[in-house]
């Protein structure tokens, strides 16, 4: 049984259907996490499944039992907003336990359990401080603690997140990591941020125009991605999507990529990728999509034993990151971006060799974006 099943969910706005067909389900101590992008149904949903948006149609199942005609209150969940309120004349010992009070949980058991997620989330030192008196990370950790402070079957987080500053984030980020660690707690997190997708999440939804592209673990929706919307959204930077023409034929399949108009590049396709979908569009022009980090310098070292096909390409832009350097090149009728090791010397201008690992590359059909390998 399921501790969070969303079945055949829609969700019009008068004429406008905001959710089309959403179906899901998550395990008990599963953190699902929801990307997309701005306006794709993601708070919708969540609203939907903490009861503050009734559905158009299709059931919310918690725990088995069908609780989608039931009120907010009725249900066993506690949110966590992107916007979080405080009461701002309440300590946070009173915000803690607000919603433990209008619940009626007696006294002694609110002072326990706020005395418990204080020191989950070490704000002890702070309980009888007013909001204004803290910082917007320790507000941010408040507004959690309020949601922890009860142990509903499911915890819904809205990209509780993005108000905070980068350092603070990413602190945060490994606090709920550690704490769904922890507490072994359901979870479904909203969040445009990649990598706090796939840091955090035992599995990934990703959405679009209302509905759920792929849902998968985050290597799954990493490395096999089912389309190129999935496979362009996921990752930073980006995959990177080049047109060329397939020819050849099953166990010898080989893509033909036009750079700067004349030069043309030869990418054997490695076999053991083949589809028998390829045979189909031999050639015509298909998407080739390659992620930044399976380019590498050429490594003269290795020899023979090098992998992937060897390319040279004059550098366009180097951007150092400190771990590792970014590399602008043409290639295809655009630009592509490499990640090379930080000990990279090549300077903007200059020729470089580059190996391209086509054992990690995918292929997309130029037309619709569906995958063909
Ligand atoms: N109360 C509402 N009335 C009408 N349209 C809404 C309402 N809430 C959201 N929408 C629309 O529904 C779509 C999805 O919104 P939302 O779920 O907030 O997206 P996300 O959280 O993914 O950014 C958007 O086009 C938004 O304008
Ligand atoms: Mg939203």
């Amino acid at each position: 049984m399921s501790a969070l099943e969303i079945d055949n969910v829609c969700k019009d706005f008068g004429t406008t259907r905001v959710l089309e067909e959403v179906s899901l389900a998550i395990d008990s101590g599963e953190f699902l996490i929801l990307v997309g992008p701005s306006g794709c149904g993601k708070s919708t949903l969540m609203n939907a499944i903490a009861g503050l948006e009734p559905v158009t149609s299709g059931r919310i199942l918690v725990g088995g039992e069908d609780i989608t005609w039931r009120t907010p209150a009725e249900r066993d969940i506690a949110m966590v907003f992107q916007s979080y309120a405080l009461y701002p004349s309440m300590s946070v010992r009173g915000n803690i336990a607000f919603g433990l009070e209008m619940r009626k949980v007696p006294k002694a058991e609110r002072e326990a359990a706020v005395e418990r997620v204080a020191d989950l989330l070490q704000i002890s030192h702070l309980l009888e401080r007013k909001p204004a008196q803290l910082s917007g990370g320790q507000r941010q950790r408040v507004a959690m603690g309020r949601a922890l402070a009860r142990e509903p079957q499911i915890y819904l987080f809205d990209e509780p997140l993005s108000n905070l500053d980068a350092k603070l984030r990413v602190e945060m980020r490994t606090e709920i990591k550690k704490l769904h660690q922890r507490l072994g707690t359901t979870i479904v997190y909203v969040t445009h941020d990649q990598i706090e997708a796939m840091t955090l999440a035992d599995s990934i939804a990703v959405m679009r125009e209302g509905r759920i592209l792929q849902l998968g673990t985050p290597d799954e929706v990493y490395n096999n991605p089912v389309d190129k919307y999935v496979a362009g959204f996921m990752g930073s930077p980006s995959m990177n999507f080049i047109d060329a023409t397939l020819q050849g034929q099953a166990g010898d399949y080989r893509l033909h990529v036009i750079t700067d108009g004349e030069e043309e590049l030869v990418l054997p396709w490695p076999a053991e990728r083949e589809t028998p979908a390829l045979a189909e569009h031999v050639g015509g022009t298909l998407t080739l999509g390659v992620r930044p980090e399976h380019f590498a310098e050429e490594d003269a070292r290795l020899g023979d034993r090098a992998e992937g096909t060897l390319l040279s390409a004059r550098v366009s832009v180097v951007e150092p990151t400190g771990a590792d350097i970014l590399l602008q090149l043409p290639l295809g009728d655009g630009e592509v971006t490499a990640r090379v090791g930080p000990d990279c010397r090549v300077r903007p201008g200059e020729r470089l060799d580059l190996r391209v690992d086509m054992r990690r590359g995918v292929l997309f059909a130029a037309d619709s974006d569906t995958r063909l390998a």
